[in-house]
């Protein structure tokens, strides 16, 4: 068993690497797939890009055993079973990851673009909750949600599983 993972900004890679610390997994960026057998199980992490994971249509070719998923929203967005609908892993284990994001002044590009976009919609939203107002703060200022203890219930599907790693 392996880990794969798919990050842009470093966030995705930091739970790899946590995660193949505590388990002494081997972990690869979906670069580096094709140094991985076909009957090797994987569990891949991947960076969520407007709810879509990405990188694991790339891994698609290979087993995967469990999925997760890194966001900068405190749940996976809009939930669960959205979600997983839309990457279609329905029937594979899937966990959601807080993940992070740099200040929005050092993102370029079209990412760059999308998230202002989303700011945008988000500031004049009726909703003006809470939650829209940290989504909006952590966009413009930066934000690592990287924890361990988020990788707990990784761990503990695996102790169930008993799967030796
Ligand atoms: C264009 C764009 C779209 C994003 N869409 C989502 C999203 O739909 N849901 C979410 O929770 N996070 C979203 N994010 C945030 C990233 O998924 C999050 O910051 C992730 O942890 C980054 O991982 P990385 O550093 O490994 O690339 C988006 C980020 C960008 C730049």
């Amino acid at each position: 068993m392996v880990i794969v993972y798919e990050s842009k900004t470093g966030f995705t890679k930091k739970y790899a690497d946590m995660l193949s610390g505590m388990t002494s997994l081997k972990s690869y960026p979906t670069e580096d797939l094709s140094k991985i057998g076909p009957q090797e199980e994987i569990i891949f992490l991947g960076w969520m890009k407007v709810g879509k994971i990405q990188g694991l249509s790339k891994a698609r070719t290979r087993r995967i055993i469990a999925v997760c998923g890194s966001g900068t929203g405190r749940t996976a967005e809009p939930d669960l079973d959205t979600v997983m609908a839309r990457n279609k892993i329905e029937g594979i284990p899937f966990f959601y990851l807080r993940g992070g994001c740099h200040p929005l002044s050092e993102i370029k590009g079209l990412d760059k673009l999308m998230l202002s976009m989303l700011v945008r919609i988000l500031k004049k939203s009726e909703s003006g909750d809470e939650k829209n107002a940290e989504t909006i703060y952590n966009i413009e200022n930066g934000f690592d949600g990287v924890r361990e203890e988020n990788l707990e219930p990784i761990i503990d599907w695996l102790n169930t599983k008993s799967y030796e790693y």
